[in-house]
């Protein structure tokens, strides 16, 4: 059978072509570990689209090829869907280099918060960039993510805590959505600290938060997600649960920063409130995690925080495996707990530290993080209709995903079908 659409682009060879097949649902359990390795295989696509996902010598069979279509040899190396970095603080100005070295003497991370600094640090920065200033900050950072072979990105505000001020960051959110190849699925954090400003009242923060930013982001559309950083001393479960509960009668999705840097309500928050993830979870009791595991809430890893934040103890990500919980993975990227851009690190860190198996490592990184954004009906996966967003790796197996930690090993990314970087053939 020969299909009726040639092909663009033809990617021959790949020594463990890694599917994440049937990616209807997000994968738990065994198939966790299973990613659909097709050997020697090849992935043709039409019109930014896959088209067919096989053997190699069964697409040749199958696919029409024309003196146009690009064909790229992957030479017995790894190929996998683009990477999906599901939760990442993308738009912020300025570094946080001294408070980092004040941690490095010994400050800790919600000390500098309480103070004055941390997240208000930032927030001070971002306040003062225009949003012309965050396209170009944005454009800069988009780049190296997909230098990383991330594709697809969602990408929250929360450094600006005025309505305009976050209005500002979702508006540039959206323009570079539109003006970079990496998808950008967007949240609204703007309860990610209570501003200096607020600090004698919150609550009069959170009346800000309910009645003007979210009725305005939700009338212009600026995004898909509400978020709530809940934490002692940050948002209560109560605030959290007015603020997503006021969202959520918006048509918004629910994410929730949860039980981070202590035990502090917001996993079972996630579970009595059916939002898609719970992110962070750290500190989650058990309870809390069968919970979750009970309404299908997915777990946000974010091993690059607790990793940056110095701290002992990451979530425990067996027991949500072995509960069924769907894990997802990123980076987190933020200036204060986890300023690195690169989802091969997030993979690397979440073996290491939280003894993921490398395949369980991909799936999370994958198919469970576009289920965890709302995007598994366009990409994490390679299947015939979905979107053409591939990596082609400097190595030949998923086993060896992690071993290179710190070092870009994305050999050629291709986003809808087109070549985006290649650096074997030393174009971009
Ligand atoms: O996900 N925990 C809250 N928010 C971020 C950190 C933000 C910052 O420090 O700027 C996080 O870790
Ligand atoms: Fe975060």
């Amino acid at each position: 059978v020969v299909t009726a659409e040639a092909a663009d682009l033809l990617i021959v060879h790949a020594g463990e072509l890694a599917t994440l097949a049937r990616g209807g649902t997000p994968r738990t359990g065994p198939a966790l570990s299973d990613p659909d390795v097709i050997g020697d295989g090849a992935v043709a696509v039409a019109a930014s689209r896959i088209t067919a996902v096989g053997p190699t010598d069964t697409i040749r069979r199958q696919v029409a090829v024309t003196p146009a279509t690009r064909i790229v040899d992957a030479s017995g190396r790894l190929v996998t869907p683009g990477l999906v970095d599901a939760h990442t603080h993308l738009l912020f100005a300025g570094h946080r280099a001294h408070e980092f070295e004040l941690r490095v003497r010994g400050a800790g991370y919600a000390e500098i918060l309480a103070a004055g600094g941390g997240i208000l640090t930032t927030v001070r920065a971002t306040r003062d960039a225009s949003e012309d200033d965050l396209v170009e900050i944005g454009k800069a950072r988009l780049d190296r993510m997909l230098a990383h072979g991330t594709t697809t990105a969602e990408a929250k505000s929360g450094y600006g805590l005025t309505p305009a001020d976050e209005l500002k960051i979702l508006r540039a959110v959206a323009r570079l959505d539109r003006a970079h190849p990496v998808d950008l699925v967007p949240t609204f954090l703007g309860a990610h600290a209570v501003p200096a400003e607020h600090r004698a009242d919150p609550e009069a923060y959170i009346r800000e938060v309910c009645e003007v930013m979210l009725p305005a982001v939700a009338r212009e559309r600026l995004a898909v997600f509400c978020d709530v950083f809940c934490e002692h001393g940050v948002f209560s479960v109560e605030q959290a649960q007015r603020i997503l509960t006021a969202a959520a009668g918006l048509g918004l999705g629910l994410k929730i920063h949860a039980d981070q840097l202590s035990a502090s309500g917001g996993a079972r928050l996630a579970a009595d409130l059916g939002a898609l993830s719970a992110d962070h979870l750290e500190h989650a009791p058990d309870d809390a995690l069968r919970a979750m595991a009970s309404r299908g809430v997915t777990a946000g890893l974010l091993p690059g925080a607790t990793f940056f934040l110095f701290q002992p103890r990451y979530a425990d990500a067996r027991t949500m495996i072995a509960l069924g919980i769907p894990v997802a993975l990123a980076t987190d990227f933020n200036p204060g707990s986890s300023p690195t851009l690169s989802m091969q690190m997030a993979i690397a860190l979440a073996c290491v530290a939280m003894k993921l198996r490398p395949a369980e490592a991909l799936s999370a990184a994958t198919i469970n993080a576009a289920h965890a954004i709302g995007r598994a009906g366009e990409v994490g996966s390679l299947e015939p209709g979905k979107r053409a967003d591939l990596v082609v790796w400097g190595i030949g197996s998923v086993a060896e995903l992690p071993l290179h930690f710190g070092t870009n090993m994305a050999d050629i990314v291709i986003k809808s079908g087109r070549i985006v970087l290649d650096r074997i053939g030393g174009r971009v």
